[in-house]
Order: C-alpha cells, then sequence, then structure tokens
C-alpha cells in the first residue's frame, strides 16, 4: 500500500514533510511535486534505495537520475567540480527547472550515474520539494514518478495510477505548474549542449550563455517520416499519437482530413487541441482535449500531460495533435510529442494542402 499524505502546495504542513523524510532516510520511495512533474525521490547517496527506484519504475539501470539539493551550498557533496559557467547558470536559474551535468563527486553511487561519470543535478522551486529536501539532510535522487516510458505525472492521480503499491509514500499537493520536465544541461564539452529542452527556455539559457547547442532535435524530412522503432518510444500514453507539423491552416486541414478518414475506418480518434483550433473540426464524432490557449505555451505546458492521460482513459485508438513551433517552452512541448509520436511525424507543405 502506498501512504498517500495531502500537503498544502504553497506552505508544507511540517507533519507530512517529516514523514516523508523519515521514509527517506530509511531507504524508503516518496513521490512528491516538483515544479515540473512529480519525482520519485530516494536517498540519492544510498544505492540500496537508488536500485529501488529503478525497481518501482521498471526503469533500466542504463538511465542516470537526476539529483536534487536543497541549494548550491550542497553541491561539493555531489560534484567534483563547478565550472564558472555553472556558477552563472545556478545564480539565474536556481531554484527552478534546469538540470546541469557536471562531474560526479566520489560519494555518488554508480547506480545514481549508470555508472557514468558525471552526475545531473538541479535544484527545484517547489515548496514542498524544497521542505522533503530541508527536513530529510540528504540529497534526493528523483526520476519523474510514472512507469518507464510513460507520461510523467502532474498530479498525484497520475502517480498512484502508475506506481500504487510500488512506492512508500505520496505527497499530494496538487497539479504541478510548469509540467513538462526540466531542461538538461551539459557543460561538459566547449559548447554548451541541451540533452533535453524542458522548463528553462533555450532563448533565456542563450541570453545567459551566449552560444548553446541543442543536442537531439529529431530530424523531420518528407512527409512522414522515421521508421517507428528508431525512435525509442517515451513519453508515451497507449494510443498511437500522430504529430502534424507545418503552418497552422494546412495542418489543420490535414488533420481533419486524416480524422475523417480514420472515424470511417472505425476507429476512435481523440485530439489533443487548443481552443483556437476547436472550431476546425464542427461536429466530427471525435473525442477533444483541451491545451488552453496557444497564446502561452506555459498554459499548453501545463495541460500537455494531463490531457494526453485523458485521451488515453477515453480509451481512444489514435491520438492527433500539431506542433506548435520551437520558441520558449514550445520546443520542450514539440520534443515530448514527437517522442510520444514515436516516429508518427506527418509534415504538411502548404501546396499538399
Ligand atoms: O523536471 C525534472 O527533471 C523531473 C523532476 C522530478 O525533477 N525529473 C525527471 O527525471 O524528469 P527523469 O529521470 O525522468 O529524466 C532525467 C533525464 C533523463 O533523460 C536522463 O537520461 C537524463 O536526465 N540524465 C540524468 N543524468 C544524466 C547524466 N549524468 N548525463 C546525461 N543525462 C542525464
Ligand atoms: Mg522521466
Amino acid at each position: 500500500m502506498t501512504l498517500v499524505l495531502k500537503v498544502d502546495p504553497e506552505r508544507p504542513d511540517p507533519e507530512p514533510i517529516a514523514r516523508a523524510a523519515a521514509v527517506i532516510r530509511a531507504g524508503g520511495l516518496v513521490a512528491f511535486p516538483t515544479e515540473t512533474v512529480y519525482g520519485l525521490g530516494a536517498n540519492a547517496l544510498d544505492p540500496e534505495a537508488v536500485a529501488g527506484i529503478f525497481r518501482a519504475k521498471d526503469r533500466p539501470a542504463y538511465d542516470p537520475l537526476i539529483v536534487h539539493l536543497l541549494d548550491a551550498t550542497v553541491l561539493p557533496d555531489v560534484v567534483s567540480q563547478v565550472p564558472d559557467v555553472a556558477l552563472e547558470l545556478i545564480a539565474r536559474f536556481w531554484p527552478g527547472p534546469l538540470t546541469l551535468v557536471l562531474p560526479r563527486g566520489p560519494q555518488v553511487p554508480t547506480q545514481v550515474t549508470a555508472g557514468g561519470d558525471t552526475v545531473a543535478v538541479r535544484v527545484p522551486s517547489h515548496p514542498v520539494a524544497r521542505a522533503l529536501l530541508a527536513a530529510a539532510q540528504v540529497p534526493i535522487a528523483a526520476p519523474s514518478a510514472n512507469r518507464f516510458g510513460r507520461v510523467s505525472p502532474t498530479c498525484a492521480e497520475h502517480v498512484l495510477a502508475d506506481l500504487d503499491g510500488r512506492i512508500d509514500l505520496l505527497l499530494d499537493g496538487g497539479s504541478t505548474q510548469v509540467g513538462v520536465e526540466s531542461t538538461v544541461l551539459s557543460l561538459a564539452g566547449s559548447i554548451a549542449t541541451i540533452l533535453r529542452p524542458g522548463g528553462v527556455s533555450l532563448e533565456a539559457l542563450a541570453e545567459a550563455l551566449g552560444e548553446v547547442q541543442v543536442a537531439q532535435e529529431i530530424p523531420v524530412e518528407g512527409e512522414v517520416l522515421l521508421s517507428p522503432g528508431t525512435t525509442s518510444k517515451h513519453y508515451a500514453p497507449h494510443a498511437i499519437v500522430v504529430l502534424y507539423r507545418g503552418g497552422r491552416e494546412a495542418v489543420l486541414e490535414r488533420m481533419r482530413q486524416d480524422a475523417v478518414q480514420r472515424v470511417d475506418h472505425g476507429d476512435t480518434v481523440g485530439l489533443l487541441l487548443v481552443d483556437e483550433d476547436l472550431s476546425a473540426f464542427g461536429a466530427l464524432p471525435v473525442r477533444r482535449a483541451s491545451l488552453g490557449t496557444v497564446s502561452t505555451m506555459e498554459e499548453v505546458a501545463q495541460q500537455l500531460y494531463a490531457a494526453l492521460r485523458t485521451l488515453d482513459q477515453a480509451d481512444v485508438s489514435v491520438i492527433m495533435v500539431r506542433d506548435f513551433g520551437p520558441e520558449g517552452l514550445g520546443l520542450a512541448i514539440r520534443d515530448r510529442l514527437t517522442r510520444a509520436a514515436a516516429g508518427r511525424v506527418i509534415v504538411v507543405t502548404e501546396d499538399a494542402a
């Protein structure tokens, strides 16, 4: 059984926090809210506890974990060196959704880093995460609190859907703010490299650093691209996801045509839509889930995973969604949708419409 304790997201009660901290110190597993998504935490310095995270998630041992810290003053406990460029980023973006990949300190068990000589670290801003770190007084290793390969949880119900009975305790602090995971930035090479776009935008990092590159923007060529299977299925619901890229008008027209065709074939179709696109699909008999207004990517990011889960629970066989461009949080949204689509990306050119 997983014990669920409600906690005020703004001013967490000391009592549930103390219980959760005791579980962490005893080598147990605690799911807790961060500003991005819920994390599944264990004492980062306890190899047995860390092994429990991998078991609970069915996560392969080759995928390293992020170590969460209360503040940058405890960095020397987990990293062997902090380059000057990291200090600037820390001053600007911590606490917050930026994860830095730095040289591993000798105290960090190899399970955390999957045997690698770097460790990913971040200082979360969520009051519950911070209270837990303060009470536990150890660094907390925490991946997103979902089964491996599935959609990250943005509320307590999502955590239970994946992990009920597999973890000791869940701190329920309501829905998370950012909605997509932290930006993972490597400072190992000569140019800072975004390994995973996330809550801190490329633009914000470029402003701070001057130069920054994105590691693995998933290539898009031709109309239907990438054989499914070449991209690892990740951030994925149970339904098939199809992502449409291109100009808004042409994309919406193509989505409508494809939806009509799928409905005719007897598919149950789900549409992941911003409010501005609702009217493009008229009275088509499809499930719709709202991503809020397209005018703020913050809102789309915040709603993205819950909307994916809603469509999944409605048992649709296919989820259709369009790309929202690379600006701001749009890049992280594109990254997650491309992975969820596992290669099913349709690029619509204007003249094809
Ligand atoms: O917002 C977040 O980052 C959330 C919350 C809970 O903090 N955590 C999260 O953890 O998303 P996870 O494990 O689901 O994703 C961490 C990512 C993985 O893609 C992992 O491969 C990468 O960070 N990563 C971890 N350590 C790394 C390292 N030493 N070098 C390169 N990538 C690393
Ligand atoms: Mg994850």
